[in-house]
């Protein structure tokens, strides 16, 4: 027994290895931790058992049959992040570049499969050269069985994928189909094509760090949620993030007890909006000012800035901020950040998060550009997203609400719970001056007519008094009590329910 047992320690400890400690410190030269490394990071200390470390390919073609290392490039199991289960792989670019075959693949689709069953998040640490190119088309359909779960857990158990390196070619959808992607900025990129294939085909030369790193990801193409300096940076933030999320889509959000006080008034939010309606103010201010201890974990925060979308709690529960932000384009609806509180919605939706949303929204941004680009079709995303949702909406207008923005941000119509409008806002067709050049075209051009008109309409429309009148609008609060009427409402709401009528599934306009 003792020789097995020291045997079983040997293949053990070979398997901890990886690739080797020329690879392990090639891999810390380049700034990255190793797979087992960024799990100690992730992982509570002691916590994970890791399955299928003795698993290794089947593949007998290019000299593959010479070098079979334990594991075959991933580190699979599951662990707790801070006393909570999740499952975890991490793959090791210390063995074949952590790329992805047969065996790879089916050590990431068995924890996948557990990890439904027993309803706790997936977290994927990538770190891959993708398909395993001398496994060829059986790499293919190794991604196409994590596609496939990925599909299937979505909704059902929380995804995280954390991108760590290299994320090329079909290696990037199984991030993509996944909730969240966090990125580490410098070391890690994903691309669809390469910079090599993109110069050939398009004759653009362009750096891998400049097509798919973490700050283009983060800024210009959405698809990063939240990029960080290193990797131990990224993993404790991971392992912050994950105290908002409940494990699975029937449990509730994480309670977690606060000493700030649900029915605290804050004065400072009295003068926060201008008297100028076209002056801007930082929507991010009344978050934060409202949540508890003043934190918000916001979401995509340098990508489609118009809208700000995140987590925070309110007396001690998660919910789903969503705000329309003033400071950027006026806090318009266009493309991209109809797309990006649409998708958060969702979110929150499907694991039952209350939704609070902030407007201030003067209407959708015209022009050809957004009407070429489908803002019909995109915008809809949000209006769509909204009215499917059946968790607790309490919404919040802080001034401008007008057109379709009015009715798509969270409104009384789209069964918003708590519909709150602060003395400031405006809620109309649209805003004074627009509304008069159009019935009064006439008097275009006469300066002081217009001027009178638009005053006119101000009084009489840019107001919350009508929304109010017709039950539109709950009540007109003064914004020194919006916390307290956050938490009371969300306390009101807790065992609310409500279903939508039974359908295979809906289709959302992608
Ligand atoms: C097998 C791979 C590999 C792969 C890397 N390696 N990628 N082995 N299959 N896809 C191995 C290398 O041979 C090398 O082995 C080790 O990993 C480290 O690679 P290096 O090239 O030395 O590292 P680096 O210079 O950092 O470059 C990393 C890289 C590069 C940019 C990822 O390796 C690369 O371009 N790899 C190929 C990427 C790719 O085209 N993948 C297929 C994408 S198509 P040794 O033994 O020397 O350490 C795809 C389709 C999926 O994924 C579609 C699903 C729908």
């Amino acid at each position: 027994m003792k020789e097995i047992i020291a045997q079983l320690e040997e293949k053990r400890s070979a398997a901890q290895l990886g690739g080797g400690q020329a690879r392990i410190d090639a891999q810390h030269k380049r700034g990255k931790l190793t797979a087992r490394e960024r799990l100690e990071v992730l992982l509570d200390k002691d916590s994970f058992e890791e399955w299928d470390a003795f698993v290794e390919h089947r593949c007998t073609d290019f000299g593959m049959e010479e070098t079979k290392i334990p594991g075959d490039g991933v580190v699979c199991g599951y662990g707790a992040i801070n006393g909570r289960m999740v499952f975890v792989y991490s793959q090791d670019f210390t063995v074949f570049g952590g790329s992805l075959a047969e065996a790879h693949a089916k050590k990431i689709c068995k924890l996948m499969e557990q990890a439904m069953k027993v309803g706790a998040p997936i977290i994927g640490l990538n770190d891959s050269g993708g398909a395993r190119i001398q496994e060829g088309v059986v790499s293919l359909g190794g991604y196409a069985d994590v596609f496939q779960r990925n599909a299937l857990a979505s909704g059902v158990v929380p995804q995280i994928s954390v991108v760590m390196g290299p994320s090329a070619g079909g290696a990037v959808y199984s991030p993509a189909m996944t909730d969240f992607i966090f990125m580490v900025k410098d070391t890690s990129y994903m691309f669809v094509t390469g910079p090599d294939v993109t110069k050939t085909v398009t004759h653009e030369v362009i750096s891998a760090e400049q097509l798919g790193g973490a700050v283009t990801h983060s800024t210009v193409s959405g698809v990063c949620d939240c990029a960080y300096e290193n990797d131990v940076e990224t993993l404790m933030m991971v392992r912050r993030f994950m105290n908002y999320l409940p494990s699975h889509n029937r449990e509730k959000a994480p309670y977690r007890p606060t000493s700030d006080d649900p029915e605290r008034l804050v004065m400072s939010l009295d003068t926060l909006v201008p008297d100028n309606p076209n002056k801007p103010y930082d929507i991010r201010e009344v978050v934060h000012k409202v949540s508890d201890e003043a934190e918000f974990w916001e979401i995509q925060p340098d990508h489609a800035k118009n809208i700000v979308i995140g987590f925070a709690r309110m007396d001690g529960h998660p919910v789903g901020i969503v705000a329309n932000q003033p400071m950027v384009q006026a806090g318009c609806l266009d493309i991209k950040s109809s797309i990006k509180a649409a998708r958060f919605v969702r979110f929150c939706d499907a694991f039952s998060i209350p939704l609070v949303t902030f407007v201030d929204v003067p209407g959708f941004m015209p022009g050809s550009a957004q009407e070429y680009g489908g803002i019909i079709k995109h915008g809809a995303k949000l209006l769509f997203a909204y009215a499917e949702a059946t968790v607790p909406k309490i919404t919040i207008i802080t001034r401008k609400a007008y057109g379709g923005a009015y009715d798509v941000m969270a409104s009384k119509h789209l069964r918003g719970d708590v519909n709150l409008a602060w003395p400031s806002a405006e809620i109309a067709v649209m805003g004074p001056k627009g509304a008069v050049e159009i019935i009064f075209r006439k008097d275009i051009g006469d300066e002081e007519k217009i001027a009178e008109r638009t005053e006119e309409y101000r009084q009489k429309f840019a107001n919350p008094f009508i929304a109010a009148s017709r039950g539109f609008i709950d009540d007109i609060i003064s914004p020194h009590e919006t916390r307290k009427r956050i938490c009371r409402s969300l306390a009101m709401l807790r065992n609310k329910k409500l279903e939508n009528p039974w359908r295979k599934h809906d289709n959302i306009p992608l």
